[in-house]
């Protein structure tokens, strides 16, 4: 029988970036009685504006380190979870510099998992299908939840790192803790350096889309939405101690993405150009969601694909005030890398 869980007041590190933001707005909106402090450094990729308009009442933003013991003493006693977003979560930044990935991605979720334990707090762990390193294009296996962890990139081994850190501390400390492994996630406030909002607002710069090496990757694309949701659940309902993976069964090769999106946004399917792919570039990741579905009944309701990427273009389109000031460095940056 899952373990239940009614959180009040919780804390959502990273509530200022693409998931853990649209994580907030979510809970605000399905679950008006919860408070939710949100603790965010505002890197680059972090934007307060992802949760404005939300009721102070409700929804309360400190901006500090995830690394900072002396904050988390202040700040975490009288929350009863903390639900943990926060990272350096780009694998091409990563290949260019892995020291801030070590530091919030490691370092970071030992801090976090200090204060749940001197504080007696519950704890859950967002991370990546990505700890599971790769799969051929042609196998039919997807990830399960037991499978050995075999990371690639720096991003991906600091996230793995992390989640072993949450195993020990639950079997050793006890801590009330789960770990949420996801797929690619789209929609809307994803920053301008990721493939999705990067091709689009390429796109409506009049800036060639560009694709990595052979454009066969395939990568398993879940909204956003679907993933607060299973968030959700396993946070109220998941067994503590246990790993949930989240997908929704969205498997697409990046060149199929692109030809859709230049479909919707009525430009030749040839209009990109191949550029340099990124090194030790995993091929496919895919998402077995049969212990997420069985044990917590959770299903997507995003599943038309391409009705999903229509809406999150459109609003795109609509935002250009909030992606356009990252647009130019994030572009530059890529140019410096051949990409
Ligand atoms: P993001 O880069 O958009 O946002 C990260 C947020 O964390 C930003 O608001 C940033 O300011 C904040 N942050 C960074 N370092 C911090 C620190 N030291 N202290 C406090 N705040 C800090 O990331 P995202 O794509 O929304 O990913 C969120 C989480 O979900 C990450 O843990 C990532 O590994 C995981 N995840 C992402 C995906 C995906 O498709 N994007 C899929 C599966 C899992
Ligand atoms: O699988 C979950 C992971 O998904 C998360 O853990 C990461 O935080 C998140 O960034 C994402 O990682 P990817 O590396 O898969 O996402 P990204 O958007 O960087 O790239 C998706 C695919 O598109 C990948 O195969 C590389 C390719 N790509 C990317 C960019 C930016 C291109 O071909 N061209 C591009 O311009």
């Amino acid at each position: 029988m899952p373990d239940t869980f009614e959180p009040h007041n919780i804390i959502v590190t990273g509530g200022c970036g693409f998931i853990g933001s649209n994580f907030v707005r979510w809970v605000a909106r399905e679950h008006p009685g919860v408070h939710v402090t949100v603790l965010d450094k505002l890197t680059y990729a972090g934007n307060p504006a992802n949760i404005a308009g939300l009721p102070e009442s409700q929804v309360e933003l400190v901006v500090g380190d995830i690394c900072d013991a002396d904050l988390l003493d202040r700040l975490v006693p009288g929350h009863d979870a903390i639900v943990h977003y926060a990272a350096e979560s780009h694998n091409d930044n990563s290949i260019a510099n892995p020291e801030p990935f070590v530091q919030t991605n490691v370092v970071g979720t030992y801090r976090l998992l200090e204060a749940c334990r001197k504080y007696n707090v519950r704890y859950h762990h967002v991370s990546t299908d990505e700890v599971y390193g790769d799969l051929a294009l042609d196998e039919p296996r997807r990830f399960r939840p037991d499978d050995p962890y075999k990371p690639s990139s720096p991003y991906s081994s600091s996230k793995a790192s992390s989640d072993l850190l949450v195993c020990a501390w639950h079997r050793t400390y006890g801590i009330r803790a789960t770990i949420s492994n996801c797929s690619n996630n789209y929609g809307p406030y994803q920053h301008v350096e990721k493939f999705i909002p990067r091709q689009v607002t390429n796109i409506l710069c009049g800036i060639r889309p560009k694709l990595y090496g052979t454009g066969e990757n395939v990568r398993d694309w879940i909204h956003t939405e679907d993933h607060s949701r299973a968030v959700w659940d396993i946070l109220t309902k998941g067994r503590i101690g246990e790993t949930y993976l989240i997908g929704a069964d969205g498997e697409r090769s990046n060149i199929e993405v692109l030809r859709q999106i230049l479909s919707i946004m009525g430009q030749p399917e040839d209009a990109f150009d191949w550029v340099r792919d990124r090194p030790g570039h995993d091929r496919r990741y895919a998402i077995d969601p049969t212990k997420l579905r069985e044990e917590l009944g959770w299903r997507p309701i995003h599943t038309d694909f391409s009705e999903g990427l229509a809406q999150t273009i459109e609003w795109y389109r609509s935002h250009e005030d909030w992606w356009r000031p990252a647009k130019e460095a994030t572009e530059v940056k890529y140019a410096a890398q051949g990409q």
